[in-house]
């Protein structure tokens, strides 16, 4: 069990997170907001790569800063930004993704394999990743997440930039993970997460609004679909 305790973040004036509490069990979670709402920078933190300004994370109630390594290879991490591997094949960042994981050279074949299966690009494995297409890019990024069968997927818009075609493979292949797994995925759009999550968690302006199920938010704000939940809380933004 991952759990978030009154996590706030200050970027010297700016503040991005205020006092965020939450607590997330195997499944797949939405982390829905719109831009600037502090997704990047609550993933950050869940993955250790960022200092919360006050608050901890805790998995299975230790401090994750007191278990370092070990809790990062629980982790799998998908970033926003991408396009710093261009000059590799599919094949090679993987491999080098692997090493920095940690995974035996006895496994690595076999694990490669396994996660380019996983995302429908075997046959594209030995092509260099900048003659990819935006949705190819976020699969082998996805693929990279899941190396090593990590207990944790933190997925920080996965769509982004995607046409409509690439969305439903991109949301297809993320339902389909384990749910023996916690997977966090955020993104501004409605309709990535609607269907795939148990629960959506509503973030506006570094607070978290809401978290709930899709039928229990509709319930609460009285509308027959979550888009419409969507325009009733950041509407005005
Ligand atoms: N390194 C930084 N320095 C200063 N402000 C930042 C930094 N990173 C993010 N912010 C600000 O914090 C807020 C939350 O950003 P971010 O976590 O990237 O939101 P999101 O991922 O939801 O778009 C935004 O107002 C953004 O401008
Ligand atoms: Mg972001």
């Amino acid at each position: 069990m991952l759990e978030l305790c009154n996590i706030s973040k200050r970027y010297k004036t700016k503040e991005a997170l205020n006092d965020i509490s939450l607590t997330l069990d195997n499944g797949i979670y939405g982390l829905l907001g719109p831009n600037g709402a502090g997704k990047s920078t609550l993933m950050n933190i869940i993955t250790g790569n960022l200092e919360p300004s006050n608050g901890i994370v805790k998995w299975d109630e230790k401090e994750i800063k007191k278990l370092g390594a070990n809790y990062r290879s629980l982790l799998g991490y998908a970033p926003q930004q991408q396009g710093m591997y261009d000059s590799f094949s599919g094949i090679r960042f993987l491999s080098y993704m692997a090493t920095l994981k940690g995974i035996s050279r006895k496994e690595v074949e076999e694990e490669i394999n396994r996660v380019l299966n996983y995302v429908n690009m075997t046959n594209v494995a030995h092509q260099k990743i900048g003659t990819y297409s935006g949705g190819m890019k976020q699969r082998i990024l996805i693929a990279q997440a899941i190396l090593g069968n990590p207990k944790i997927v933190i997925l920080d818009e996965p769509t982004a930039g995607l046409d409509p075609k690439e969305r439903v493979r991109i949301r297809e292949r993320i339902s389909k993970l384990s749910k023996e797994k916690i997977i966090l995925v955020s993104t501004h759009v409605v309709s990535d997460i609607e269907s795939i999550a148990k629960k959506i968690i509503l973030i506006k302006k570094g607070k978290i609004i809401d978290e709930d199920s899709v039928e229990k938010l509709c319930q609460k704000y009285n509308v027959s679909n979550l888009e419409d939940v969507y325009m009733k809380i950041f509407g005005d933004e």
